[in-house]
């Protein structure tokens, strides 16, 4: 069996901003600019940057909601179902639907099994998310937020999917639920050997949660290594302003104080040479030359001619 269950080949993914009356686009959105990634069994790939870099239109390409503009998402053949968990679960529930029959939806869809059948595996997953049996009944909107993020997990189990892309799972959340959710997502990944993308803008999140770490700017990965190197010691100035932008102690906030000073460039015309030298305090003659992600000798890999260390 391979070890890698899917990968991204200089994956581009365009949107239309503005068309002329001919309905030909004139203008384009870059959201994602050449992101080449694998993707480990069982393992957890956070995925980390500021609001807007592309981290969820990496995720719908994942799970092949979106088609790459350009370049490859594959999956391998050792790769079995995936499955999502938005930021909102109650705008990702249906409203009108008793919670037993959202969490088995996915099941619905592939096997057609029957009423009697759903309904007893929802009551085990219930269960394993911490979800009251007696409560299946009702519809999302009465649950907590918390208990809500919880049936979208049950969802995303239902169909036993081998990786479970998370996207800002608890972004919505106040902070004593988030730790809840994410210690289930822990017991559940332990359980299931399940393999998580786990994608969040709260660098604190990702490190508890992440064996390796991918650092996005603009939609492309300007670091990715193991997270204890890439949030302990970062190489890329844009991880190093990230990490500094976030207070050592009580909540992480959104963005960095560091990194609001200056704007993020926008995505509809890129910039030339390295995408964050605009930004860059340690910018330099060099720096004009497109940046290519390149290996350290620690095994990371960082887009920087520069390589700090
Ligand atoms: N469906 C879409 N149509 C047009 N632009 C989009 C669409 N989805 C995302 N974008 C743009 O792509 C960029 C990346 O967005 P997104 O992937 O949502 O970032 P993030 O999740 O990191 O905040 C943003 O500039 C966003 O406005
Ligand atoms: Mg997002």
């Amino acid at each position: 069996m391979s070890d890698i269950l899917l990968k991204l080949e200089s994956v581009h993914v365009n949107f239309p901003a503005r068309k002329n009356w001919l309905g030909r686009v004139t203008e384009q959105v870059h959201a994602l600019n050449g992101m080449d990634l694998q993707i480990r069994r069982g393992e957890t790939l956070g995925i980390v940057g500021e609001s807007g870099c592309g981290k969820s239109t990496l995720a719908q390409l994942l799970i092949g909601m979106l088609k790459p503009s350009a370049g490859a998402c594959q999956r391998t053949r050792d790769a079995g179902g995936m499955q999502m968990v938005f930021q909102d679960p109650l705008s990702s529930l249906d409203p009108r639907l008793p919670v037993w029959r959202i969490i088995t939806e996915p099941v619905w869809v592939q096997t057609r099994s029957s009423a009697r059948e759903r309904r007893r595996l929802a009551e085990t997953l219930a269960q394993q998310v911490g979800i009251r049996p007696e409560y299946l009944d009702r519809l999302p909107h009465a649950f907590s937020g918390g208990q809500r993020q919880r049936i979208a997990i049950a969802r995303a189990l239902s169909s036993s999917p081998d990786i479970i892309v998370l996207d800002e799972p608890t972004s919505a959340l106040d902070i004593s639920v988030q730790a809840q959710i994410l210690n289930l997502l822990v017991k559940l990944q332990q359980q299931r050997n399940l393999t998580y993308v786990l994608i969040s803008h709260n660098v604190s999140v990702v490190r508890h949660m992440s064996d390796r770490v991918a650092v996005m700017y603009l939609g492309q990965i300007v670091e990715l290594g193991q997270a204890s190197q890439v949030l302990g010691q970062p190489r890329h100035p844009y991880t190093r302003l990230l990490l500094d932008s976030v207070p050592k102690t009580g909540e992480p906030l959104d963005d960095s104080l560091a990194l609001r000073k200056t704007e993020l460039p926008g995505n509809r015309h890129l910039p030339v040479g390295c995408y964050f030298r605009d930004r860059c305090p340690l910018a330099a003659q060099g720096c004009e030359a497109p940046q290519a992600l390149q290996p350290a000798a620690d095994g990371r890999t960082v887009r920087c001619w520069r390589n700090l260390s």
